[in-house]
């Protein structure tokens, strides 16, 4: 179900003098009026409640360019306090807008908030969700595409035109029943079933022969990996959450919750109907979504069988991912090439070990790392940061690596030092699938491996030319590893990008600090900021 709905959006290029030291256009501003409220859908034929955006279901997508200002003004008509956050989008020095209870009071019932936000120096397919309760089970999502500048050349053919695909699952109950569900202590059901844009069956895509389109795939699911392939096409994947890929030809792609991939596809085959295809990974039953892409012209419909894609195989996604490479010479968001800096040279400041668990605190069920399950205080700790209002979160709060002993309920924050180059090793000893998204810093997923990690698997790692990215998949029983330059100074969240147990406590927030307060290296509190739990009378 989708409404064409009149976006408020305005554009407006602003020349302002920045006295201090340099006097320059500034950058342009884009903005966006959004009203998030309940209506009735039925994506899988089923009516119940889903969260529009403007009406539409899934949101708008926001189309910007690298250092664009995005400036979107959210009005909450649900009957629960809201936050969206931009899943990828790196609010450089800017925390404040990353849209999760860590960092910004939630937007009250019938009130507004503005985010505020420039995509400095980033290129990439992005999405954006509600980070509250179980508010992304009934939609408020949507495509985030930052395109590059036209100064700066992209390292693949300029398509004819860009379709943004969002994957996600869907469950035929009420959000709110599914968050009882999970309060209750039990585990969330499997879904119903697969959506593409919204629609188990029937989005479409028209484009015409010859042509050479790019598909913006994103994986907004809350629990399901999927596999992604054209019928009758191969899919050139030219990007990753903001790195541009050596351009590899695939027959299908795994993308698990969180990512996001950029596939160019060039229509060479007869003119008629294809199958686009969407189907689970490790699940049982195999769930599918379809869609077409119909070549203009085309009065054939498309044809079954669908085209066979990988299913319960483990080994050949975590084979898929390590052939995933960046290219070195293509230009990032700046004119110079991405792997000019050489991530693997660089010392490795600190390790942490963070392993993943399920369990039971007074007899609910529970996810934790390193033995915390996370609890979001009523005060953001970002807020509670700036004010110095003790008691919210301590740095002691959790270990480098897993201690023994039960896990327990607690606001785990790691104390980084700016600029320090960490290792990330997600150690996974459970039989389930992990998805694993930092906020603010892009890493580069240097391995992926069975089994338990030890430091002599180092000699394994890509320190060559692994794409970083924002969201890193851990395979049952399995290890990755990631490298990270923390430089962007903040509260940043670590979460489970499987939201059951991201909402049972399976996430962790990174202060990354210095003690110099300085506005080149962290902008102030914004003027509009909402201040709830102990900020009220601060
Ligand atoms: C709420 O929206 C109004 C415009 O309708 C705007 O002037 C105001 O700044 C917004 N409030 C916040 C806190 O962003
Ligand atoms: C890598 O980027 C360069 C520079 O834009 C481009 O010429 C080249 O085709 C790209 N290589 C691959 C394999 O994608
Ligand atoms: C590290 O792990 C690898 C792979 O599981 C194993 O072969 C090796 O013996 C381990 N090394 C140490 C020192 O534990």
């Amino acid at each position: 179900m989708k409404q064409v709905t009149s976006l408020c959006f305005y554009f407006a290029i602003l020349a302002l003098s920045l006295g201090a030291f340099y006097v320059h256009a500034e950058d342009p501003y884009r903005f966006f009026d959004w009203v998030v409220s309940y209506g009735t859908i039925a994506p899988l034929g089923v009516k119940q409640r889903g969260i529009l955006i403007n009406g539409q279901f899934p949101g708008p997508t926001i189309e910007a360019v690298t250092n664009d200002n995005v400036i979107v003004n959210v009005y909450n008509k649900l009957d629960e306090p809201l936050l969206i956050t931009w899943n990828g989008v790196k609010q450089r020095k800017n925390s404040w807008q990353d849209g999760v209870l860590g960092t910004n009071c939630p937007i009250p019932v019938n009130s507004n908030w503005t985010y505020k936000m420039q995509m400095k120096d980033q290129i990439g397919t992005f999405q954006y969700f509600p980070s509250t309760l179980m508010h992304r089970a009934a939609g408020g999502y949507g495509g985030f595409n930052v395109l590059a500048r036209e100064v700066i050349a992209v390292p693949y053919p300029k398509p004819i035109q860009q379709f943004t695909v969002l994957v996600s699952d869907w469950w035929n109950v009420d959000h709110k029943v599914l968050q009882q569900t999970l309060d209750s202590g039990k585990s969330m059901p499997s879904p119903n079933g697969l959506l593409i844009n919204g629609l188990p069956s029937s989005a479409s895509f028209t484009a015409q022969k010859g042509g050479t389109y790019l598909f913006r795939v994103s994986n907004v699911a809350l629990t399901t990996s999927i596999n992604f392939r054209i019928q009758g096409h191969t899919m050139h994947l030219v990007e990753v959450e903001g790195g541009h890929t050596m351009q590899d030809v695939y027959d299908s792609i795994d993308i698990h919750p969180g990512q996001s991939s950029s596939i160019l596809v060039t229509l060479h085959a007869q003119v008629k109907d294809y199958f686009i295809v969407a189907s689970s990974r490790f699940t049982k039953p195999v769930l599918t979504s379809t869609a077409i892409l119909h070549y203009q012209g085309s009065k054939t419909a498309a044809a079954k069988p669908l085209p066979i894609g990988p299913t319960y195989h483990i080994h050949w996604s975590m084979k898929q991912a390590r052939t995933i490479r960046w290219n070195l010479t293509a230009n990032a968001a700046r004119p110079n090439p991405q792997g000019s800096f050489h991530y693997g040279t660089i010392p490795i400041a600190r390790t942490l070990v963070l392993a993943n668990s399920a369990t039971k605190i007074n007899g609910k069920l529970r996810y934790a790392i390193n033995k915390v399950s996370y609890i979001n205080p009523t005060t953001p700790l970002k807020v509670a940061d700036y004010f110095n209002i003790p008691g919210v979160f301590s740095l002691n709060s959790i270990k480098d690596t897993s201690p023994s002993g039960p896990e327990v309920l607690g606001t785990s924050v790691f104390d980084i030092n700016l600029h320090d180059y960490v290792e990330i090793i997600f150690q996974n000893n459970e039989n389930a699938f992990q998805s694993y998204h930092l906020a603010g810093s892009d890493f580069w997923p240097v391995g992926y491996g069975a089994g338990q990690w030890n430091a002599t698997l180092r000699r394994k790692y890509n320190l060559i030319d692994a794409n970083p990215r924002y969201t890193v998949q851990v395979y049952p029983n399995s290890w990755s590893a990631i490298l990270v330059s923390l430089d962007n100074k903040g509260m940043w969240n670590l979460r489970s990008a499987i939201w059951p147990r991201r909402y049972l406590g399976q996430e962790l927030y990174m202060r990354v600090w210095n003690n110099e307060k300085s506005l080149y290296t962290e902008y102030d509190i914004p003027a509009n900021a909402i201040l709830c739990g102990k900020a009220k009378q601060a």
